[in-house]
């Protein structure tokens, strides 16, 4: 590199010596010798995405089995079906903490079809179901500072993602937790529930 360096520099001031008395600066050279290597990156062959939604309300429908990510995190799809394809999770009780990741593969805007996941004892989800009603859709349908709420993403919609780190230690072992979706009447459909395990 140094030596290259020192050729253009070489080159520059045979030009400047060659110039006479115009003081032309050495642009006549510009070192392009990273062409090549751009021609070769393949370009990736994204398909359309306005064609995908429904085999991902397929897919999103066959797999309701227990959510396959990392041993403290789990990723739950929703779509524009008002569906979760993660209808149970089983957080291991030596995680400190988990990961839930919301990821909204539909196309509708969050306030025609918004999703998140808030966590609560399930003694208590009709009662934070209501209430989140009754917020609008800038508070996520989530009333605020509700303390029956151990966990709560944001609201998405359409194409967005969004996702909550919690204490496992929030979670009482014994007690019964669900997640759910709290844009009004959501709830009954998005709905999956929370078990502590070893
Ligand atoms: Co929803």
């Amino acid at each position: 590199m140094k030596t290259y360096l020192g050729l253009i520099a070489a080159v520059a001031l045979t030009l400047t010596a060659c110039g006479g008395g115009e003081s032309k600066p050495a642009e006549s050279t510009p070192p392009a010798p990273s062409t090549p290597a751009v021609a070769s990156v393949p370009a990736t062959p994204e398909p359309a995405s306005a064609a995908t939604s429904e085999p991902v309300v397929a897919s999103a429908v066959e797999t309701s089995t227990p959510a396959a990510a990392g041993e403290c995190s789990a990723i739950i799809n929703s779509n524009d079906a008002m569906q979760f394809d993660v209808k149970e999770i089983a957080i291991k009780s030596s995680c400190q903490q988990y990961t839930i990741t919301l990821k909204h593969t539909g196309q509708m805007k969050k306030e025609a079809m918004g999703h998140n996941i808030v966590i609560s004892k399930a003694a208590d989800k009709d009662a934070v179901v209501s209430d989140g009603v009754k917020a609008n859709v800038e508070s996520g349908y989530v009333k605020p500072n509700d303390e029956r709420i151990v966990a709560q993403t944001n609201l998405i919609g359409g194409g967005e993602e969004t996702s909550v780190t919690f204490d496992v230690a929030k979670l009482a072992k014994g007690e019964a937790y669900e997640y759910f979706c709290t844009f009004p009447g959501h709830a009954t459909q998005m709905s999956g529930k929370i078990t502590i395990v070893e």
